[in-house]
């Protein structure tokens, strides 16, 4: 077995640990970084498609955007749709910043590829059989044929790694909340039939209208938790699309080849804190958020941004105030992020056991929220994303993040850390 010794080890190759990665490579930290899937299978996991105007700054600033830049499609506003009329929600107007819709999947390319450029380790099919010594000063990544010798172990791994089972029992608080609903999610050859997103609520459940390029639609359907995809045939979803993104006034769905198909269960997780001695917990990893706020890809850049600076800090001086506080500081964003997610989910969805009380509540929650231009511009506000972490840059031994984790116009200065 090969045994390397590095600085920080990365568990997951997933938008968090290439992320990570490439923050810390900027700051001439060392890294490995394992992953327990191929290239290719990695390369083509379709998952999410809306990029806050924070995470595309970010990836920007350190040179990640080139083909982002190019190929994106920006948004600057989104729709709900409930009782057969669609309402505009100008996000850019109310919160004066937009989002991006990319795939994923291509972050993930761009990611690889210039980990690849770099020169540093990356291997794929080398998955984290367990970690040990975690609360030691080495502790250390154990792959098949390959282990780490490690100053800190970072687990990028996804909700379903080896992370976070590594933390003894008792350490960590829990929080969990499961949903009666899933996703049908599919991406068609088909062109977007609406130039913005859909959130659409519909007597039948959820329905979502959102694309990745000028050619391709994805759409989700609401279905319950334990749907077999295979009563799903294509004429069938295509069906229940057009019946729950109908309007009054008329609407066209395109349709076309159905290019991928999957079902993902609805759910809520954090654990805190988000370490464990010389484990970091980032991402998936040690929080699920539901989709209908977009937010869990975007969660995970801002956990890597706060720990790449706080990684930065401690290598640059020695001190670990960054590292105590990430946990801490990335908590609050977590929590509040959960929350978005929870009332759009809330708000969108049809639950099996609805009364006709919540029902109402619900169409009374949509029709204040298109057309009070406070409530329009807390979910604006919220949808775009709060800003990411003041933080230091390369090398800079202050600065910090804002006392709540995230910077606001309602925030007073950071103050700056003891030197
Ligand atoms: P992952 O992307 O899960 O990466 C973890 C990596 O670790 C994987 O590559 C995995 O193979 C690897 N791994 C697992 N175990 C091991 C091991 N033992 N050793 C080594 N490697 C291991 N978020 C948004 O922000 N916007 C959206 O629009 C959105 N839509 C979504 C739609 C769907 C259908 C789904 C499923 C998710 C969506 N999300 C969205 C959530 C988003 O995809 C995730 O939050 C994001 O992938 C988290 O990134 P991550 O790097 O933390 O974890
Ligand atoms: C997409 C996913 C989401 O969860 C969402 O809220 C909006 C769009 C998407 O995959 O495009």
């Amino acid at each position: 077995m090969d045994s390397i010794r590095t600085q920080v080890g990365i568990v997951g190759a997933g938008p968090a640990g290439l992320l990570l990665a490439h923050l810390l490579h900027l700051r001439g930290i060392d890294t490995v970084v394992v992953e327990l899937r191929s290239r290719d299978y990695v390369e083509r996991r379709i998952r999410a498609g809306v990029l806050e105007h924070g995470t595309v700054d970010l990836l920007r600033e350190v040179g990640l955007a080139d083909r982002l830049l190019r190929e994106r499609m920006v948004h600057e506003g989104l729709e709900l749709l409930f009782e057969g009329e669609a309402h505009r929600i100008p996000l850019t107007e109310l919160a004066g910043r937009q989002i991006t819709i990319y795939g994923q999947h291509e972050l993930v390319k761009d990611l690889i590829a210039a980990r690849l450029a770099t020169g540093r380790p990356l291997h794929f099919e080398a998955g984290a059989v367990a970690l040990s010594d975690l609360d030691s000063e080495r502790p250390v990544v154990s792959c098949a044929d390959l282990s780490l010798e490690c100053d800190f172990v970072v687990g990028c791994d996804g909700s379903h790694g080896v992370s976070r089972p590594s933390i003894p029992d008792g350490v960590l608080t829990s929080y969990e909340r499961d949903y009666p609903y899933a996703w049908l999610g599919i991406l068609a050859e088909a062109p977007p039939s609406s130039e913005e997103l859909i959130y659409a609520y519909h007597e039948r459940g959820f329905a979502l209208h959102s694309m990745r390029s000028p050619q391709i639609t994805r759409l989700y359907l609401q279905v319950a938790p334990d749907e077999d995809v295979a009563q799903w045939p294509d004429e069938r979803i295509w069906a229940e699309l057009r019946t729950r993104l109908s309007r009054d006034s008329g609407f066209a769905l395109a349709d076309g080849p159905i290019l991928e198909k999957g079902v993902t269960a609805l759910r809520s997780s954090v654990v805190d804190p988000m370490r464990y001695g010389r484990l970091f917990l980032a991402g998936d990893a040690a929080h699920i958020v539901p989709a209908t706020g977009a937010k869990g890809l975007n969660l995970a850049v801002a956990d890597v941004s706060v720990l790449a600076a706080a990684f930065d800090r401690f290598y640059a001086t020695g001190k670990q105030d960054l590292l105590d506080a990430y946990s801490d500081t990335c908590l609050h964003r977590v929590w509040r992020v959960q929350h978005f997610s929870w009332w759009m989910t809330s708000m969108l969805h049809r639950a099996p056991d609805a009364d006709p009380f919540s029902h109402q509540l619900q169409l009374s929650q949509l029709r204040y929220v298109t057309s009070s231009r406070a409530a329009a511009a807390s979910l604006a506000e919220n949808y775009v994303g709060l800003p990411l972490p003041c933080l230091p840059g390369p090398s800079a031994s202050a600065g910090s993040s804002a006392p709540d984790g995230f910077a606001s116009p309602l925030s007073p200065p950071a103050p700056a850390p003891d030197q």
